[in-house]
């Protein structure tokens, strides 16, 4: 999709559709508002005044050949509040526009950046929400054949025109870039995270991890079960055990050209790739079993986010790490009580084979710390306690070492996810004791993110790490104005940020 600027005057504009954001406060006496009220005869004052559109946020008004303006189509977006409007209100508008226009048949949408709200994170934002916006779930519906070119995960707009105050500065066309990497790379996530298990098997992911990879310029190797056996990575293959499919270890590996950033120790990005998870041996209910197609999100989101990576170039390498797996219970599954030795040395009491992806995650932090990183992050569909803690708001935030928290933190803010901080202190520590290993996977009590947390915390030594549980966040289960449901892509946001650092 091409994205573009222009300076014009909105109301000269001759375009197939123009879009304006619309603040409940503003009402229309000044600004474009008013002017566009003028040249329509007082039509949006008459909206206004009549209830039918006053910018309650996610509220649209369409005009088709609207009089006295060239555009053939005037979109008025909603977006609330001006006094709690923030970035995410830009991107609220793009995710209308999208949304909204994209029954309409519009090739090419110019949407207008409200006043004083024009700045590069603006434009970054506004494009994310545009090419997020309109991507849906219905994948493998079929019936649709005379629409073969249309990607269910996308819109089929042919551009995007952004409609600001005089010509872009630089700043603002690199923040353009962005926006759309980081929407592919999302989209990428929600893509792999809504395949159904049957279609998406450790290897699919790693197949398809390796071909995103290889399009985005950032290597790939992919450790099959023969591999894993020889180096020793006894929790991913304990949780594999249940499961015809074999596990993979997938790595990614992005290297800047130049040579002193090449030198800089790596930020390293561990996912949880459970591609399904049905508790093993401790099996799940089946109400609502279906939703752990996506406990891969994790995983998803270091893939996506390893792709931007690799087309924005930052300063300093990066690694991602994917555990792949299945969690089944079956003749040859592990099973309560069972003792594994983990690819660190320690050994592992699993006292419920439900607590999987804590397993998986610890080989692959051992494995992260051989890379000499200067921090880790890891991300994963964790515990159902943290949706407890968090609903579906917030992602939860556990770390190490408080400045990186912190730091992950003000990133993932800064580029529009939240993430909240739970406690770490070493009053939890005895939570993961075991009697008859070094640690055992599930506590007797709450807290059950943090116990969680503080089992990984075992296997990271002294590196900087966070982690980051994502079990609340990782699927939308109803849209919006300007988004649908389904996966989010939470957490690429944030790694690109971080490798920007
Ligand atoms: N993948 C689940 C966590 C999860 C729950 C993700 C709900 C998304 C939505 C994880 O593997 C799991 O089963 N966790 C258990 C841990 C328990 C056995 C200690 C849980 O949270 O119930
Ligand atoms: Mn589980
Ligand atoms: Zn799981």
């Amino acid at each position: 999709m091409k994205i573009g600027f222009t300076g014009a005057d909105p109301l000269e504009l001759e375009c197939e559709a123009l879009v304006v954001g619309s603040f409940s406060s503003e009402g229309v006496e000044d600004g474009l508002l008013k002017r566009l009220d003028e040249a329509l005869e007082g039509l949006l004052s008459e909206a206004a005044e009549s209830g039918s559109f006053k910018g309650k946020e996610g509220s649209t008004l369409l005009l088709h050949r609207p009089g006295g303006l060239p555009s053939r189509r005037l979109l008025l977006a909603g977006l609330g509040k001006k006094e709690q409007a923030g970035p995410e209100s830009v991107h609220r508008l793009g995710g209308m526009a999208a949304r909204r226009l994209k029954e309409e048949g519009c090739g090419t949408v110019h949407v207008v950046l409200p006043e004083g709200r024009d700045g590069p994170e603006e434009v970054r934002t506004c494009v994310e929400g545009f090419l997020l916006g309109p991507g849906g779930l219905g994948a493998y519906k079929t019936g649709e054949e005379d629409r073969p070119s249309e990607d269910p995960y996308r819109g089929s707009f042919e551009g995007l025109t952004l409609v600001l105050p005089g010509e872009p500065e630089g700043e603002q066309r690199e923040a353009a870039r962005q926006g759309e990497i980081v929407a592919e790379a999302m989209i990428l996530a929600r893509r792999l995270v809504n395949t159904p298990s049957n279609r998406m098997t450790p290897s699919v992911l790693a197949r398809e991890a390796r071909k995103a990879c290889r399009e985005a310029g950032v290597t790939t190797e992919v450790l099959t079960r023969k591999k894993l056996e020889e180096k020793g990575f006894g929790a991913l293959l304990a949780v594999s055990q249940g499961s015809s499919q074999p596990p993979r270890l997938i790595i990614m590996r992005y290297r800047p050209a130049e040579k002193e950033q090449a030198q800089r120790a790596p930020l390293v990005l561990v996912g949880k790739g459970i591609t399904f998870d049905t508790g093993g041996i401790s099996i799940k209910p089946s109400k609502g079993m279906e939703e752990m197609k996506a406990d891969m999100a994790g995983g998803a989101a270091v893939i996506g986010a390893m792709t931007a990576i690799g087309r924005l170039k930052p300063p300093r390498p990066v690694i991602g790490l994917v555990p792949a797996s299945e969690n089944m219970p079956g003749g040859s599954a592990i099973k309560p009580g069972d003792v594994i030795e983990s690819y660190s040395g320690k050994t592992i009491e699993v006292l419920n084979t439900d607590a999987e992806g804590r397993l998986v995650l610890a080989d692959t932090l051992a494995f992260a710390v051989e890379q000499e990183p200067e921090a880790i992050v890891d991300i994963a569909t964790l515990t159902g306690a943290c949706v407890v803690a968090l609903g579906h708001v917030y992602a939860g935030l556990m770390g190490n070492a408080a400045s990186w928290t912190e730091r992950v933190r003000e990133t993932a803010s800064a580029w529009g996810e939240k993430v909240w901080p739970l406690p770490m202190d070493p009053e939890y520590d005895s939570l993961v004791e075991s009697d008859i290993a070094d640690v055992r996977n599930t506590g007797k009590d709450p807290p059950g993110a943090i116990t969680a947390a503080k089992l990984l915390e075992k296997f990271v030594g002294e590196v900087p790490w966070a982690h980051l549980d994502i079990a609340g966040v990782e699927w939308r289960k109803e849209g919006s104005a300007w988004v649908g449901s389904g996966p989010t892509g939470f957490g690429v946001r944030t790694f690109v940020g971080l490798s920007l650092l």
